[in-house]
């Protein structure tokens, strides 16, 4: 813990804010959130969701990033710190985000693909694009190398400059598109009413765990990240300040996504004289192909503000790989103290390796042939049911059982205070969040996604349950490898980068 010497870490606070945003501000917040807004009684569902940020999102973020910053070391080692036993939490922390990498590059490159094509148009091109297998590899590994990138230069030379200049530049580019859109006219008002009128009749237990959910997702929590960006800062940051801009960041860019989604996407229904409702509004039909239309039917300058618009999506993506990608890359540089280069170069390839038949699963969901399933899935829609519903919760849970039960919230709060973070009133309740309420939200959390995927709609699905045993076994293989490898053998701090 006393060790606080810093090696090749953010230089600065802004730097490091920034950086998280980057990691916070991703696919989740530009198709997630305004999706389940306008689904789940609008501006009533903001303020349930800006409630879990506070009082779940925040407690966690410091407890990620505390857990980093007081360790000076990857996850294992920071798990490890506090008791031995433990250490296989981090090597959860570290799967997890490597698991992420290699779906999360498939989409990027769909992003890359768009944005390129926007002048020339992209509307009805999904389909073409997604079965043009090939094609979908070339431009995933394009994706993947912008990371690569960034994540090779180091810390302070790659990931926080980039997120300098990258974050602001969304910012730019997302209030553009915003205001563009704003004054498209016709259709407009009623976009805005769909996505923010306050229907408290809405608000269920499912939109409480839909927003709870979402938070947690889009705040990169319980994937690693938060704990290895939180490891390269020291006593200058202050924990509690940062996290706090970053939520605010965060959730300020999930709101103003609607904005310029709805109202587009209204305004083209009212030209057209369709319902916007019979469009596909979530996911990755919303930006692929409902918004392509959207934008292209405004004219040449339509094409240019789908250009912005997808340029920022590659912004909110490649700042999320990144520091996922950093997760496992931090590891292998400690554990087996390999120079930053070869240890990103090795992570890029395996992910690029294992995206290949993702993207081609993918391609054939899209085209509807059905070929390349697992357990009724594609291969994404299956990675990304075992990390997000299973396990990002688990290891959530594990970052605040560390701090709440290991370390106990007194002598956390006490390092944090030591460390010039000042909490006032907040300081019993925060306290309380830490050990009770947040431990038990998050398993509320888990208990209701498993059963979901196993009972949807109150019927057993077998294939759900195949889906919550596989994600089982991977929480078993990061304990089982641990305990027989690592456990007892050296896991490395941020001062061994070499080179
Ligand atoms: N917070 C990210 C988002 O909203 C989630 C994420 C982070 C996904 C890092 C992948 C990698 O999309």
């Amino acid at each position: 813990m006393e060790n606080t010497q810093k090696k090749g870490g953010f230089a600065g606070g802004i730097g490091f804010v920034l950086a998280a945003a980057g990691s916070a501000v991703g696919l989740g917040n530009l198709w997630g959130f305004p999706y389940k807004t306008a689904n789940n009684g609008g501006a009533a569902f903001v303020f349930l969701y800006i409630a879990c940020v506070l009082f779940i999102g925040l407690t966690i973020m410091i407890c990620e990033i505390f857990l980093g910053r007081r360790s000076q070391a990857n996850p294992v080692t920071a798990f490890k710190k506090i008791n031995k036993k433990i250490g296989w939490f981090g090597l959860l922390a570290i799967l997890v985000p490597f698991i992420i990498t290699w779906y999360y590059s498939v989409l990027g490159g769909y992003t890359v693909k768009f944005a390129v094509n926007s002048f020339w148009g992209n509307d009805g091109n999904l389909a073409n694009f997604a079965g043009n297998g090939w094609e979908v590899i070339l431009f995933s590994a394009i994706f993947l190398g912008f990371a690569l990138f960034v994540v090779m230069m180091g810390v302070k030379s790659g990931i926080e400059k980039a997120s300098k200049i990258l974050m602001p530049a969304l910012f730019i580019l997302l209030v553009l598109v915003v205001i563009f859109v704003l004054f498209l006219g016709d259709g407009v008002g009623d976009g805005l009413k769909f996505y923010l009128v306050p229907d408290f009749s809405k608000i269920t237990w499912s939109s409480v765990l839909a927003a709870m959910g979402q938070a947690f997702y889009s705040l990169s929590l319980g994937m690693g990240a938060m704990i290895v960006y939180g490891s390269y800062t020291g006593k200058e940051i202050n924990i509690v300040k940062s996290t706090g801009m970053i939520c605010i960041f965060d959730t300020f860019v999930a709101l103003l996504a609607g904005m310029a989604i709805f109202p587009a996407v209204f305004h083209f229904a009212a030209v057209e004289g369709i319902a916007a409702t019979d469009l596909q509004l979530n996911g990755l039909m919303l930006m692929f192909n409902t918004l392509p239309k959207v934008f292209e039917s405004i004219g040449y300058f339509g094409n240019i503000i789908e250009f912005f618009f997808f340029a920022m999506v590659i912004i909110a993506a490649v700042t999320s790989v990144i520091s996922i990608m950093e997760v496992s890359t931090q590891f292998i540089i400690q554990k087996f103290r390999i120079k930053r280069k070869k240890a990103t170069l090795f992570v890029a390839i395996v992910t690029f390796a294992i995206s290949i038949p993702i993207a081609l699963s993918l391609g054939h969901l899209l085209n509807g042939t059905g070929k390349m399933e697992i357990f009724g899935l594609d291969f994404l829609s299956f990675l990304d049911t075992v990390t997000n519903t299973v396990i990002m919760p688990v290891c959530a849970l594990f970052s605040c059982l560390a701090v709440g039960w290991f370390i106990t919230p007194k002598k956390a709060i006490e390092e944090l205070k030591l460390d010039g973070n000042k909490f006032g009133i907040f300081e019993k309740p925060l306290m309380f969040m830490m050990k009770f309420v947040v431990p038990v939200l998050i398993i509320a959390i888990e208990v209701f996604g498993i059963k979901d995927l196993i009972f949807p709609g109150n019927v057993f699905s077998s294939d759900g349950l195949g889906v919550a045993i596989v994600s089982l076994a991977i929480i078993a293989v990061a304990m089982g490898v641990y305990f027989l490898l690592l456990k007892n053998t050296e896991t490395g701090t941020n001062a061994d980068e070499i080179g």
